[in-house]
């Protein structure tokens, strides 16, 4: 690799983002709030290549540039936390590979995938996940999240985690076409898999995480075998039945493709109302502002979003020779977007560290961007625009009633509990 300082200076400047890095993820200052780490970095060394080989992004248009560069891809290095794993024991590097080589058999959802594979994918799920299949949900989000605040206003609060958290999960479960009375068992799965995108993940961890992707990929061979037979409007059936020039998905593939929606959707959106809620609770005069107007609420959604990112980590590993944002990398190499630091960069964003709900500056990084940008994006928003707006109209007040619990995770960032206290209108 190429980089401009000389080379003494690499070092010091080196082992300085080694030192930002280990503060960010492994202190649980940093994992409470890396955003003085992200800052560290973009200010010291906004393209910084760590000793583990891995190159590390902060300015918002630089992770733009990789997420929209095809020369960037996924490579099975960087296809979940094995890039930045903590643990690099060989028991754990046996796990990996065997886990990666089981991958390799199974049909791959796109989120893993490579042109042309990627596009033959995404466009054939994009004819049943349609905007106005989405669109046709609202009234379903609006009444599977009254049915949440119904739960809220009954106990005059609790944990906002526990209690809206069911909305994601209901709504996907809804979309996709599976039973109400499994998405409870749905909501243990997808939070036990969703610990394997984190850098920090244990083997145990991961043998759990693995336990859990095998009962969701089994539950759902036995419903799109039943809704070949009987289709239903749900989205399993739309999936079952698009064609595009005589191409059509696989079983396999809408097993895939079902799995992943729960794993891409649910611990996400639940982060997105959970640190939506931290973020008024720090911010009070934000917070009163939105309960007197609350017709910013889709901008507050959006603020939410840019301002601690329900997704703070994604990446690509070089598929050729290439270089990024000046520096020269070799094909094979990592390239981590960390999507938090590109949401607080000041050249993007005006007084970027402020948390101010009217801010109307263009989309956060949180989805990502290029051919992998969120597909369930507009669902995501919906949903919090229903549960905020919800909030706002049943309730005249919405407190902290007690510390919020960070879940120490960095890639999916989100709080295991938010205690509340409500007063209904
Ligand atoms: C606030 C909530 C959400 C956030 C922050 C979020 C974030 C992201 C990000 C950053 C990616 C890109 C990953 C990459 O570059 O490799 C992504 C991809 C994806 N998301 Fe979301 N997501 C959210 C909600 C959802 C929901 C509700 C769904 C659907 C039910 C969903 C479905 C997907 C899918 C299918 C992909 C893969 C797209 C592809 O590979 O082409 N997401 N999401």
């Amino acid at each position: 690799m190429t980089q401009t300082e000389p080379a003494t200076d690499n070092i010091s400047l080196q082992q300085r983002g080694d030192e930002y890095l280990i503060n960010m993820m492994m202190t649980p200052e940093g994992i409470d709030d890396p955003a003085p780490w992200y800052k560290k970095l973009r200010d010291d060394m906004p393209v910084f290549q760590s000793a583990s080989g891995s190159v590390f992004l902060t300015r918002y248009e630089d992770c733009r540039a990789v997420l929209r560069d095809n020369r960037f891809g996924k490579v099975e290095r960087n296809a979940d936390a094995t890039m930045l794993a903590v643990d690099k024991s060989d028991e754990m590097t046996k796990f990996r590979q065997a886990q990666q080589e089981r991958r390799r058999q199974g049909p791959q959802s796109m989120l893993f995938l490579n042109p042309p594979d990627h596009t033959r994918m995404r466009s054939l799920v994009s004819r049943a996940f349609t905007p106005r299949r989405i669109e046709g949900m609202r009234a379903s989000i609006s009444s599977l999240s009254e049915e949440c605040m119904d739960a809220l206003a009954e106990h005059g609060g609790g944990d906002a985690i526990d209690i809206l958290g069911w909305v994601p999960i209901n709504v996907i479960g809804e979309l996709v076409g599976v039973p109400r009375s499994d998405w409870a068992r749905f909501r243990d799965l997808v939070t036990t898999s969703a610990v394997s995108l984190e850098p920090t993940a244990t083997l145990d961890d991961l043998k759990s995480a693995e336990v859990a992707f095998g009962e969701m990929w089994g539950y759902f061979l036995d419903l799109v075998a039943e809704r070949r037979v009987m289709p239903g409007e749900d989205l399993i059936s739309g999936l079952l039945e698009v064609e595009v020039d005589g191409d059509k998905l696989s079983d396999a593939e809408v097993v895939s493709t079902a799995v992943l929606l729960f794993g891409a959707g649910m611990e996400t959106t639940q982060n997105l109302i959970g640190n939506g809620l931290g973020a008024l609770f720090k911010n009070p005069e934000q917070h009163h502002k939105l309960w007197e107007q609350p017709e910013l609420v889709d901008l507050a959604v959006e603020e939410m979003l840019r301002w601690d990112s329900p997704v703070q980590i994604d990446g690509r590993g070089a598929l050729e020779d290439a270089d990024v944002a000046g520096l020269d990398v070799p094909k094979g190499a990592s390239i981590v977007t960390l999507l938090g630091a590109a949401n607080r960069d000041p050249a993007q964003f005006s007084n970027a560290d402020a948390f101010d709900i009217a801010r109307n500056e263009g989309p956060p990084m949180s989805f990502a961007s290029g051919i992998h940008f969120c597909l369930g994006a507009n669902l995501a928003r919906a949903e919090g625009q229903e549960v905020f707006a919800g909030l706002i109209r049943r309730f005249s007040s919405v407190t902290q009633a007690g510390p919020l619990v960070n879940r120490n995770r960095m890639t999916l960032r989100g709080y295991e509990a938010v205690p509340v206290e409500v007063t209904p209108r």
